[in-house]
């Protein structure tokens, strides 16, 4: 018997106005498309912004549905946006915000568990880690420089 530990690494940002000068403004990317967000049931708009190998910038926010599970997370509608239109591109980025209209959300808002997986399957097919950045409205960033820290053990297509 023995034990596996697994570690996981993130790089704290006290605030936007701290972070590198492209990841702001792939941030800034994020929060506006924020806005686009249709979320009349949760009131948690969440805005994505990706960057691309090829320099372009793909946007998602998530898409709520009255029969909730068939909306959408805005880092899903983002990466398959990015699949759909650019897909033999390689992504380089991801920044994340979220923010609610009933509290000010002034911790860093991971991605969801389904969208970690949803992530994965991106990273696992191309050769480069994919950086994840994310935040909620205010306060802190944090970086993760692959999505493996948020999704150790990851199932992949070598598990099948
Ligand atoms: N949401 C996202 O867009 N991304 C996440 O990673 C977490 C949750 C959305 C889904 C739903 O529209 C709302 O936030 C509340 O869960």
């Amino acid at each position: 018997m023995e034990n596996i530990t697994i570690t996981s690494n993130f790089t704290v940002y006290p605030s936007v106005a701290d972070l590198p000068a492209d990841v702001n403004a792939l941030m800034s990317d994020a929060v506006a498309v924020r806005k686009n967000a249709y979320a009349p049931y949760s009131k948690f708009q969440v805005g994505a912004a990706i960057e691309l190998d090829n320099g372009k910038v793909v946007l998602g926010s998530n898409q709520e549905n009255a029969a909730y599970p068939s909306g959408l997370c805005a880092e899903r509608v983002a990466i398959f946006h990015a699949g759909a239109i650019y897909p033999d591109a390689k992504i380089v980025k991801m920044a994340i915000t979220a923010a609610s209209s009933q509290r000010m959300v002034d911790a860093p808002i991971p991605p969801c568990g389904a969208c970690r997986q949803s992530i994965a399957e991106y990273e696992l097919r191309q050769d480069i880690p994919i950086e994840i950045w994310f935040m909620g409205e205010t306060g802190e960033i944090y970086r993760s420089e692959s999505l493996k820290n948020l999704l150790p053990m990851v199932f992949g297509g070598k598990d099948l």
